[in-house]
């Protein structure tokens, strides 16, 4: 009992991560992050945010983001995620994350924020047509994670120079005041699952920009939609190899086995073993079968979720008390720390 009570009172990690609230959330962000986050629920004290402050950063009409956060929360929520073990809230009810942001804007260098590739790849060619909000969003989503002082980050390998920013952030912070105050955080990356990429091009990610809806599988879609795309998605003429390396230059059909790996939960190679020279047809029926075994009661209940936005409100508003109940006392802190109060 005793026993129990100690490590009930022992400070458990936190998590932090977040998503966009830009519509479409699809089979890449189930993969690479929202599943990811419902496993570590279980160690881990975590924090699930609905980053609508980085969605703005491209225009969002008013009404659509509204309803996208919403969404956002019900996907979370029919992934995996428990809004009473985990905090779940939207980014912009916190004020803190900004405040911090600001600070980090002041301790971060121009020549860091130029070397993100996620910028370049969002800016184009228009770089100066872009918002100053985009360029420094990655400082604020280092103020998303130091916020509460987090150590651990779920996220897929897009966001991987975003989360090396974020320590070097924490670095200089922690220099510049001579304290030992932020964490280097971690990523926790999954190797299966950690980029997955359109289906009508195996050399881009999944995406919820992209035009094409067939190059994604949206986790609203039913499981008539998810056999179509999965039959129309774009492979090569040879038979699935029984070893990985013969996939290296098959990017197409690396990514429906790893797909496949990533939902059975089984190694790579394993997936190659147990399909090793049967064609695309046959693996693809598999595959349908297995996504929408997976897929469909994440779909059913973010439905029935989304058919009561008071529910999903009460828990973003519950969320936010507690996550501003977290974050308070660490802004003060930096406030004290860097001079602005005594
Ligand atoms: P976002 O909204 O683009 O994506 C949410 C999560 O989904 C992962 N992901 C993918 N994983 C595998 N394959 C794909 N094709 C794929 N597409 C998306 C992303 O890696 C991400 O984990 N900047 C972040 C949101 C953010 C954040 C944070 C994350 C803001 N603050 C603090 C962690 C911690 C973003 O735009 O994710």
């Amino acid at each position: 009992m005793a026993n129990d009570q100690s490590k009930k009172m022992k400070a458990r990690e936190r998590v932090f991560s977040g998503a966009q609230p830009t519509g479409n959330m699809h089979l890449g962000n189930y993969l690479g992050a929202f599943r990811n986050w419902a496993r570590m629920q279980a160690d881990y004290d975590c924090i699930y945010c609905v980053v609508d402050l980085h969605a703005i950063t491209t225009f969002q009409d008013p009404e659509t983001l509204r309803d996208n956060v919403r969404d956002a929360a019900a996907a979370y929520i029919a992934s995996g995620i428990d809004p009473e073990a985990s905090i779940l809230f939207s980014q912009s009810q916190v004020p803190a994350h900004a405040e911090l942001a600001w600070i980090f804007n002041c301790v971060a260098r121009l020549g860091w924020l130029n070397r993100m590739t996620q910028f370049k790849d969002k800016a184009g060619k228009h770089k100066e047509r872009a918002s100053v909000g985009l360029y420094i969003y990655p400082t604020l989503m280092a103020a998303d994670i130091l916020l509460y002082k987090a150590t651990r980050v779920p996220v897929g390998q897009d966001q991987k120079q975003h989360l090396e920013l974020t320590r070097d952030i924490a670095q200089k912070f922690n220099n510049d005041f001579g304290v030992d105050f932020f964490p280097i955080v971690e990523p926790a990356i999954l190797e299966e699952g950690a980029r997955i990429m359109s289906l009508r091009d195996g050399r881009q990610k999944m995406s919820k920009s992209d035009p094409s809806d067939y190059s994604r599988i949206n986790l609203t879609d039913d499981a008539g939609a998810i056999a179509k795309k999965i039959r129309k998605a774009r492979t090569d003429a040879d038979p699935i190899p029984d070893n990985l390396e013969a996939l290296k230059d098959r990017p197409e059909a690396l990514n429906l086995v790893t797909i496949y790996s990533a939902l059975a939960d089984l190694p790579l190679k394993r997936v190659c073993q147990e399909f090793s020279g049967k064609g695309f047809a046959e693996f693809k029926a598999a595959l349908s079968e297995l996504a929408v075994e997976k897929l469909a009661p994440i779909t059913a209940e973010m439905s029935r979720l989304k058919g009561d936005p008071a529910y999903i409100d009460g828990i973003l508003a519950a969320g936010a008390e507690r996550a501003n109940d977290l974050a308070a006392p660490i802004l003060k802190e930096v406030h004290r720390i860097i001079g602005l109060t005594s």
